[in-house]
């Protein structure tokens, strides 16, 4: 049997690079179906604290979502890497273009000399997850790091867990190990899945 994080590498590398291939024109268009199924949410339209993130390369355009949710008034949380623990720290960012700058993988970052730190994660309602492939039972293939297997850890509650992603990142036998979390939900430009139904 191949070993586990052979597979996953595998799977990142095909996916990534063939969401790539994707016109910038086309990724817009399903990014911009994607952010506005995920704001018809329930769990979205009820949330007041929303922990998003910001996209990077070919991943769907989530900073539609993050300034929509600014715009709907919610409290709007974006992680920033710390590199001494490895791990996300969250803080709180009101104005994008003063409060981001790139950071680590040049991915936008709150700056933390504009942006309050939250330490306290029990507010947070909504989680916003990024990934490269995703399973219709919620399976969700990160960039390997273990960035979101880790801070889901971290919480004692459960707020709504929600992907979005185009329909080709979706992989069916993504593996498993131990310390992944799923999803809930995946969104993608064609269906708003919910995947507790698909375990
Ligand atoms: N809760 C956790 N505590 C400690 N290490 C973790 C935790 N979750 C994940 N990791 C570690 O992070 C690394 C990457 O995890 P992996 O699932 O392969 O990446 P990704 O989730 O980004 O696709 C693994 O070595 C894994 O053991
Ligand atoms: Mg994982």
């Amino acid at each position: 049997m191949m070993n586990a994080q052979i597979m996953k590498q595998n799977i990142r590398q095909y996916i990534v690079a063939v969401r790539q291939q994707m016109a910038g024109e086309e990724r817009g268009r399903l990014s911009q179906a994607i952010a506005a199924r995920i704001a018809s949410m329930d769990a979205y339209r009820n949330a007041n604290t929303v922990l998003a993130y910001m996209n990077f390369g070919a991943e769907f355009a989530a900073d539609i979502l993050v300034q929509q949710a600014l715009r709907d008034g919610k409290r709007v949380l974006l992680p920033r890497v710390n590199r001494s623990t490895n791990e996300l720290d969250i803080y709180q960012v009101t104005d994008l273009l003063r409060d981001l700058a790139p950071g680590m993988w040049n991915i936008s970052e709150p700056l933390v000399e504009c942006c309050a730190r939250v330490n306290t994660l029990e507010e947070v309602d909504f989680i916003l997850m990024p990934g490269v492939a995703f399973g219709r039972d919620g399976a969700r293939l990160g960039y390997g790091g273990g960035f979101y297997d880790k801070l889901l850890a971290r919480l004692k509650h459960h707020p709504a867990l929600v992907a979005g992603a185009y329909a080709m990142q979706i992989v069916e036998g993504i593996p498993q190990e131990d310390n992944d979390r799923k999803v809930e939900w995946l969104v993608t430009e064609n269906e708003t899945i919910n995947c507790a139904n698909n375990g």
